[in-house]
């Protein structure tokens, strides 16, 4: 790594969990490809939005960390094994082959069809909350609605649903506890190893009693064509259970936090509420759950803003630096349910945009939908900066507990 990489720990620092846009501009303006370096791994960031659109579509910008180069060690560490060789971190034609596999479940048609069933799990997490006229909406409604809504499209029975959320939950937030590391690591891995237990176990189980759900369209995949491996349906679950719900939960609890903090736009919503799909993107650019997209690999030297990134570097795309990036959006630190100029780079873009775009977008409707029409009342319950969220070094940006009153 060059001798001018700015230090992890210097850049994720508390003020950056709290607001990282003042770190993501200066980046963006004074280092736009910004090498960093870290005891786990070394990396370089791209900041500005044309830069991190064409990199997220750059052919010489790998996914395959499974490939040569084993890239995968650096990143997830020497004993997690396959657990993330999925779609996500691969490249044609095994990407094409993986997604295709479960694209048709996440279609726009049969995403649609699930509406009266999301709005039945929204409404009876919002009924449990009600008579307390208090909540903690992280636990009690961000994260049990995705999570509820892909356990029941992969077909994971209801009695293990808590099992699974408990396990997702260790992971999620990790890093955030007072345990140290060396414990925190090893919890985390304890989680993945049960949680990939209980998905080869669970496929085991259906295998004798096939069902119309995800997971019975990955068991035909590989006994009926082989298109799939046993281990890539394994993968593929695990991804499925992680990507259908922590970025979405992530991206409730943003959301709601930013709306509260802005009343005047809060208000603007619940006297216009035509705008909801409109302002779900805007929310989603103002504060996104994934600040920086998965990690790509240089396959070769390459340039960006006249910076050459090494041949295998590994390169992160700064999503939500990009989504700030003042060339692209007018006062873009300003949120603006009516902002029209889009669009944003939210959902990722190129051959990993988000599978699972249909699905966020209607979860995040019938969602806000439903709290801004049911809880009239409803408010921070703490001071903004006292809200607690997830650690500056995490993947994800969102809260640990977001306690509101209504
Ligand atoms: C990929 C964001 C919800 C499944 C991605 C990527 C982004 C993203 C940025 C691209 C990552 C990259 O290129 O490195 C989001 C956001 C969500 C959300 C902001 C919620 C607000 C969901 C849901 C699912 C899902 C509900 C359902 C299963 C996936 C999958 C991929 C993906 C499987 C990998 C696609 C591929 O590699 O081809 N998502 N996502 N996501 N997302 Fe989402």
């Amino acid at each position: 790594m060059t001798e001018d990489a700015v230090p992890a720990n210097e850049l994720y620092t508390d003020g950056f969990a709290a607001d990282p846009y003042p770190t993501f501009a200066r980046l963006r303006n004074d280092r736009p490809v910004c090498p960093v370096s870290s005891p786990r791994f070394d990396s370089w960031l791209i900041t500005r939005f044309d830069d991190a659109r064409a990199a997220l579509t750059d052919p010489r910008l790998s996914k395959d960390l499974y490939g040569p180069g084993q890239h995968y060690l650096r990143i997830f560490g020497p004993n997690s094994e396959g657990l993330n060789r999925n779609m996500l971190n691969s490249d044609p034609p095994e990407h094409t082959r993986l997604r295709r596999v479960v694209s048709q479940a996440f279609a726009p048609r049969r995403i649609e069809a699930l509406r009266p069933r999301v709005a039945q799990v929204v409404d009876h997490l919002i009924d449990k909350m009600l008579p307390h006229g208090e909540a903690e909406l992280m636990h009690d409604f961000a994260i049990p609605l995705p999570m509820t809504v892909i356990c029941e499209l992969l077909g994971v029975p209801p009695e293990d649903h808590d099992r699974v959320l408990d396990w997702t939950q260790v992971i999620r937030t990790s890093g955030s506890t007072r345990r140290p590391p060396q414990e925190e690591r090893a919890a985390v891995q304890e989680a993945q190893l049960r949680l990939h237990h209980y998905f080869a176990d669970l496929v085991r189980a259906k295998r004798g009693d096939p069902a119309d759900d995800i997971i019975g369209a990955l068991i035909d995949a590989v006994d009926r064509d082989g298109t799939l491996s046993e281990a890539e349906l394994v993968t593929t679950t695990f991804l499925l259970v992680f990507a259908g719900h922590q970025t979405t939960a992530d991206f409730l609890g943003n959301a709601v936090l930013a709306l509260l903090t802005h009343p005047e736009q809060l208000e603007l919503l619940r006297a216009t509420p035509q705008l909801l799909p409109a302002a779900i993107e805007e929310l989603l650019r103002f504060d996104g759950p994934l600040p920086v997209a998965s990690p790509r690999i240089a396959t070769e030297d390459i340039e960006y803003e006249g910076v050459c990134i090494p041949r295998g570097s590994i390169v992160g795309v700064a999503i939500n630096a990009a989504n700030h990036d003042p060339a692209h959006f007018t006062d873009p630190d300003r949120l603006d349910l009516r902002r029209v100029r889009g669009p944003h780079l939210g959902f990722g873009h190129g051959l990993h945009y988000c599978l699972g775009v249909s699905l966020a977008r209607m979860e995040a409707q019938i969602a806000l939908a439903a709290l801004l029409r049911r809880l009239p009342g409803l408010r921070l319950g703490v001071p903004t900066d006292e809200v607690r969220r997830l650690p500056a070094a995490s993947p994800f940006r969102g809260l640990l507990e977001l306690p509101v009153t209504f």
